[in-house]
C-alpha cells in the first residue's frame, strides 16, 4: 500500500489507476470500514482510502481532540483488506487556508435527528467530503448506513451539485451482542460496554413491532426511550422514519427506518435499523 499525505502525490497516483473507488474515514478503523473497504474492491480496480479527523464536523464541546489515533494499526487492516493508497493529509494540507467556502447541507434534511443536535456537523462532512472528491476523483465513494444520515446528505450533495461519482451504501457492521461497531465504542467502560447493545435490542423490537404491523410508532418510540432512560441513558432520539427523506411519516408507509442517538456515560452512540 502506497501512503499519500500530499494532494499532488495522491493525484498521480490516481492518474495511474483507471477505475477507482474512495473510502473515506477518519481513522481507528474496525470490522466496519474494513468492510467497505472490501466492498469497494468489488468495484474499482484499485481502492484509495483516506484518513482524516475533519475538526470543521466536531463541535466546540466535541471529542475531536481525544479522538483516538491510531494510524499504524489502521495501516496493517488497510493493507491486508487489499486498499492499494491511503490517502492521509494532515490539517495544513486539507486547509492550507482557513476553509471559509462551505457546502451547506439542506436545512430540511439537517434540521433534524443528528443535524438537530450537532449544529455545523453536516456542513463540516459535506465540505470535506466534496474537497476529498475534488482531490481523488474517484468513481465511486462508499459510505456505511450506520451514519444513516450523513449517507442521505452525500447522496444529495452528489445528486444536486452533479458530482460525477457514484455512491454506494455499506450495511453496518455490529458485534456479536448487537452493538454497532464504532470507534467512540473504545470510550466505553466494561460495565458500559455491556449495557450498550440496549440501543441495538430497543431498535430492534421497534422493527419488529412495525413489521408485525404495529402502526403507534410515538408509544413504541416512548417506550424505548423510556427503557434507556431507566438504565442510566440520556437518550436524545429514537425516532421512526422514511428512508427516503428522514422525515416523519405522515401515513403508516414502506420503506421506514428507525434511529437512535443516546449518550452513556460521556459516550454517545447512534445507530438505525431499516424497517
Ligand atoms: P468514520 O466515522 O471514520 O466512518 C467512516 C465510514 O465508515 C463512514 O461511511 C461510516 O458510515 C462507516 N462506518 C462506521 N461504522 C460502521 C459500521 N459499524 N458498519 C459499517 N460502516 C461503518 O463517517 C466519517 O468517518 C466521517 O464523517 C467522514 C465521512 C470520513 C467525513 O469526515
Amino acid at each position: 500500500m502506497q501512503i499519500h499525505t500530499t494532494v499532488e502525490s495522491l493525484r498521480a497516483a490516481r492518474r495511474a489507476a483507471s477505475r477507482v473507488a474512495l473510502v473515506p474515514t477518519m481513522g481507528n478503523l474496525h470490522e466496519g470500514h474494513i468492510t467497505l473497504m472490501r466492498q469497494a474492491g468489488e468495484h474499482a480496480d484499485e481502492v484509495i482510502a483516506s484518513i482524516f479527523v475533519n475538526r470543521l464536523q466536531f463541535g466546540p464541546k466535541d471529542d475531536f481532540d481525544k479522538y483516538p489515533r491510531t494510524l499504524d494499526a489502521d495501516c496493517e487492516k488497510l493493507e491486508a483488506a487489499g486498499v492499494a493508497h491511503l490517502f492521509t493529509p494532515n490539517e495544513s494540507v486539507m486547509y492550507p487556508t482557513r476553509q471559509t467556502y462551505h457546502v451547506d447541507p439542506d436545512p430540511a434534511q439537517v434540521a433534524t435527528l443528528e443535524g438537530s443536535f450537532r449544529p455545523g456537523h453536516f456542513r463540516g462532512v459535506a465540505t470535506v467530503v466534496l474537497k476529498l472528491l475534488n482531490i481523488v476523483q474517484p468513481d465511486v465513494a462508499l459510505f456505511g448506513k450506520k451514519d444513516y444520515q450523513q449517507l442521505m446528505v452525500l447522496r444529495n450533495m452528489v445528486n444536486q451539485l452533479a458530482i460525477p461519482v457514484d455512491v454506494l451504501p455499506g450495511e453496518t457492521v455490529r458485534a456479536d451482542d448487537g452493538l454497532a461497531l464504532s470507534s467512540r465504542n473504545r470510550y466505553l467502560s466494561p460495565d458500559e460496554r455491556s449495557e450498550a447493545s440496549r440501543i441495538y435490542r430497543c431498535l430492534s423490537r421497534i422493527r419488529d413491532a412495525i413489521r408485525g404491523g404495529d402502526t403507534h410508532f410515538d408509544t413504541l418510540e416512548r417506550a424505548a426511550m423510556s427503557e434507556l432512560a431507566a438504565n442510566r441513558w440520556q437518550p436524545d432520539y429514537i425516532s421512526v422514519r422514511r428512508q427516503s427523506d428522514l422525515q416523519v411519516p405522515q401515513t403508516p408507509s414502506d420503506g421506514l427506518v428507525v434511529l437512535a442517538a443516546a449518550r452513556l456515560g460521556a459516550t454517545r452512540l447512534i445507530d438505525n435499523l431499516e424497517i
